[in-house]
């Protein structure tokens, strides 16, 4: 939706204004629907009860804060923001935690349970799952460190989900070309600057060592005590060690900051999808803008997380809100 109505708007001069303005007004109307007030009427408490549930959660453990911006991400890059991650299988469904880029590693489906249920206390059948995720990866950014912005509020809960797209390469793997990221961004409407700025939420959390064995044994732009460092936890062999952690921040793993790009400035990016972008390439000048200014970092990061948000919402009488986040009503 993102891209349509992007694309919308450059293309204004070009043909029949007016039957453009309809198909236009049509084509983003669902992110057209997200207001940052939407409850502020029928659930003015629900911000204030999030926080304090992400807060508990981040206090057991500071990578959950992590986990949980993740868990947003992959949500809105599968059918968009939609809650269709937190969906389990059952026995004649299929959903999207057993997909490749999330078995085993998405995290943070218990703590968005918790909250659920604190909010269903607070006002019953009124916040979606999607808007939750939402909020509570905005919440775990501020918590580590980071900016703060208001998020748009107003999704639905899918009433589906779908493996299929969660293993089709929508959600772009850790060793992907820079060409490649940049074109999964493309997909969903997001910019190659909106890539780079995401991309700095790997500033803190961790990664398995099946997603980073290749780099740090046979890639050759990765500074040498680094990746001696990490394979002295991740051992060379195939499938030994697999889920070993690393942290994708080797300085500061649970504070959100720029070191991110310092890092891969000096060729310690742990993915090879980080290093990809501070290799020569069309990205370096804005890496190396990121990692010396804060400033603008934190801003083009919190652009892009509320156009991430606005991938394909349901809205209005689509879709339904869930009162379990893993099961349909
Ligand atoms: C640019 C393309 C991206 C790729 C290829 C990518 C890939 C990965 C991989 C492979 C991991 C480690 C998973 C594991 O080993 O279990 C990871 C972790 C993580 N990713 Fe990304 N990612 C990308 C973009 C993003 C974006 C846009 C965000 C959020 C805005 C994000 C947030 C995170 C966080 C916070 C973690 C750590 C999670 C934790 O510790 O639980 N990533 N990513
Ligand atoms: C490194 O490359 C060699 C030669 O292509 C390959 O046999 C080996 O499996 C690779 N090792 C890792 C850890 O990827």
């Amino acid at each position: 939706m993102a891209s349509s109505s992007n694309y919308c708007r450059n293309s204004f001069t070009m043909v029949s204004v007016t039957l453009l303005m309809v198909m236009c007004s049509m084509m983003s109307f669902a992110s057209a629907q997200l207001s940052t007030s939407f409850y502020s009427k029928s659930c003015p408490k629900v911000i204030g009860t999030i926080r304090s549930e992400v807060h508990s959660a981040v206090s057991k453990e500071r990578r959950m804060g992590a986990s949980l911006v993740r868990l947003f991400f992959h949500d809105c890059f599968v059918q968009g923001c939609d809650a269709s991650i937190l969906l389990d299988d059952t026995s004649s469904f299929k959903g999207e935690k057993t997909a490749f880029p999330n078995i085993n590693s998405i995290r943070g489906f218990g703590v968005i349970d918790d909250i659920k249920k604190k909010v269903e206390k607070v006002c019953p059948g009124v916040v979606s799952c999607a808007d939750i995720v939402a909020i509570a990866a905005r919440d775990s950014v501020v918590i580590l460190g980071g900016p703060s912005w208001d998020v748009k509020l107003g999704r639905r809960d899918s009433k589906t989900a779908s493996l299929s797209q969660a293993n089709s390469g929508r959600l772009p793997g850790p060793t992907s070309t820079l060409a490649n990221l940049i074109n999964r961004f493309q997909a969903v409407g997001l910019s190659a600057k909106d890539m780079v700025a995401l991309s700095g939420a790997h500033t803190i959390g961790q990664a398995r060592c099946t997603n980073f064995r290749t780099r740090i044994y046979n890639e050759t732009n990765i500074d040498t005590s680094f990746a001696k460092t990490r394979r002295s936890q991740c051992p060379a062999t195939v499938g030994r060690g697999n889920n070993n952690l690393a942290p994708l921040d080797l300085q500061t793993p649970t504070g959100f900051d720029t070191k991110y790009f310092q890092n891969l400035i000096h060729k310690r990016g742990l993915l090879h999808s980080d290093q990809v972008l501070y290799n020569g390439g069309s990205t370096d000048s804005l890496v190396e803008k990121y990692s010396k200014d804060s400033k603008t970092f934190n801003s083009d990061f919190v652009k892009a997380m509320i156009k991430m948000g606005d991938i394909n919402p349901l809205t209005r009488s689509q879709g339904q809100i869930r009162k379990n986040c893993r099961k349909l009503n």
